[in-house]
């Protein structure tokens, strides 16, 4: 029998944690597909470290990254350099992931090549074509070009659905996000004590990337933390910082060599949840770690204007706080000190997944007929 191919194509950190349980899962039914791994490395050690956690060896790196890279180079990069690899390889579907320039690039390559293509976390929106910018776009563009539409939720699927999206063409699927996080909580407890945390202190765990959090916000988020600190002689932060300059600088200027803030590298996967699990509350832009802490009873405040990501928001373990210095001080110092308000943000809900929905995405491409 003809097996069915299928090239997934992904760049950085937060895709490749997301499409490695569906790759794993690919790799259970060796009879049936031939995978195709296909890294842009739009991501660089970011991505590296998630490929070796996963043992995902590529089959083709296009090893783009540059430093302070700008939309339209990964955009033509990816572009051009998937062009011969779809051609050759000639697959019956290509895989991409939610909303990163390199699945927007792909999805576009694939369908230049009338390649069939798959998008897992299909139909987030905020319906603001600036916030995330300039994520909002490149999934709407995706879902546009896509055949099958791998959507996480309920709220997803309606989405899709407003987007005159056939309803044959959605999978309601989960977050594979739930299928990494409980594969790695279960089998991969990782050893952090390298950090050099205080172990008589509570922890405040921080994250931001952001491209509209560049300059000001940034900044106002860095102040926040600073008047946190102060306020709260019992806490400490922990902030591994993405490696962008437009956010490190900033952030090691400001928060760089002050007591009870420690900035690290980006934490490899493993470590990363370890932290999750050990805070006691999470400052983040990041829409991963908005999916990944509420399952871990995490409160959650998210230093953006918008979320695509309403459901937790809605259970009440994430707030929308924006980029305001004040507000962020007053919204997480009253978590850190009002027991009442934090035990309501702290219930474990999952509103993401049940771990299953790589099976689910890969149970969907079994069906996929092979001339
Ligand atoms: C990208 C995605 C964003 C996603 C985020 C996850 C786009 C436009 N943005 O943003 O949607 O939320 O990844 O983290 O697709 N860098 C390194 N090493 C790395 C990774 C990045 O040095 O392993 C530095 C480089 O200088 C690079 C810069 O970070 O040029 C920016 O990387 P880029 O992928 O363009 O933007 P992100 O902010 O990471
Ligand atoms: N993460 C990690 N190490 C870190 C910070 C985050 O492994 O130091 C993980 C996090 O658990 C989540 C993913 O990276 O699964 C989110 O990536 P990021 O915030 O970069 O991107 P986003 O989800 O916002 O696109």
């Amino acid at each position: 029998m003809k097996k069915i191919k299928v090239l997934t194509v992904f760049g950085t950190r937060p895709e490749a944690i997301k499409m490695a349980p569906v790759i794993k899962e690919l790799e259970k039914f060796p009879d049936i597909f031939e995978s195709i791994v296909c890294v842009t490395a739009q991501h660089r050690e970011m991505l590296d470290s998630v490929l070796k956690l996963f043992n995902i060896k590529p089959d083709y790196d296009l090893n783009i990254m540059k430093a302070n890279q700008n939309l339209w180079s990964v955009t033509s990069d990816v572009l051009i350099k998937t062009k011969d690899i779809f051609e050759n390889e000639n697959p019956n579907i290509v895989l991409v992931h939610g909303d990163t320039t390199t699945s927007m690039a792909a999805a576009l390559s694939a369908f230049y090549a009338k390649i069939p293509v798959g998008h897992v976390e299909a139909g987030l929106r905020t319906f603001d074509k600036y916030n995330p910018f300039p994520e909002e776009i490149n999934r709407v563009f995706a879902d546009s070009i896509c055949e099958y539409h791998f959507a996480p939720t309920d709220t997803s699927v309606e989405n899709l659905k407003l987007s005159n999206i056939s309803v044959n063409h959605i999978y309601k699927t989960g977050n594979t996000v739930i299928d990494a996080l409980l594969y790695i909580v279960q089998n991969k407890q990782a050893d952090i004590s390298n950090l050099g945390l205080d172990l008589s202190k509570r922890t405040v765990l921080v994250t931001a990337h952001r491209r509209e959090n560049f300059g000001e916000p940034i900044k106002n988020i860095c102040n926040a933390i600073l008047k946190l600190i102060a306020q709260n002689p019992d806490i400490q932060v922990v902030y591994p910082v993405h490696p962008n300059p437009n956010i490190k600088n900033t952030v090691y200027s400001i928060l760089g060599g002050k007591d009870r803030i420690i900035l690290t590298e980006p934490q490899d996967y493993a470590p990363f949840s370890t932290l999750m699990k050990h805070s006691c509350l999470i400052l983040t832009d990041s829409g991963g770690v908005q999916e990944e802490a509420p399952s871990l009873g995490k409160p959650v405040l998210v230093l953006r204007k918008t979320t695509e990501r309403p459901e937790a928001v809605e259970f009440g373990t994430v707030k929308l706080v924006g980029t305001d210095c004040d507000k962020i001080f007053d919204e997480a110092n009253i978590l850190l000190n009002n027991q009442q308000a934090y035990k309501k943000m702290s219930e474990a809900v999952n509103p993401y997944g049940d771990g299953l929905a790589s099976k689910r995405i890969v149970d969907i491409l079994k069906t996929l007929s092979v001339q």
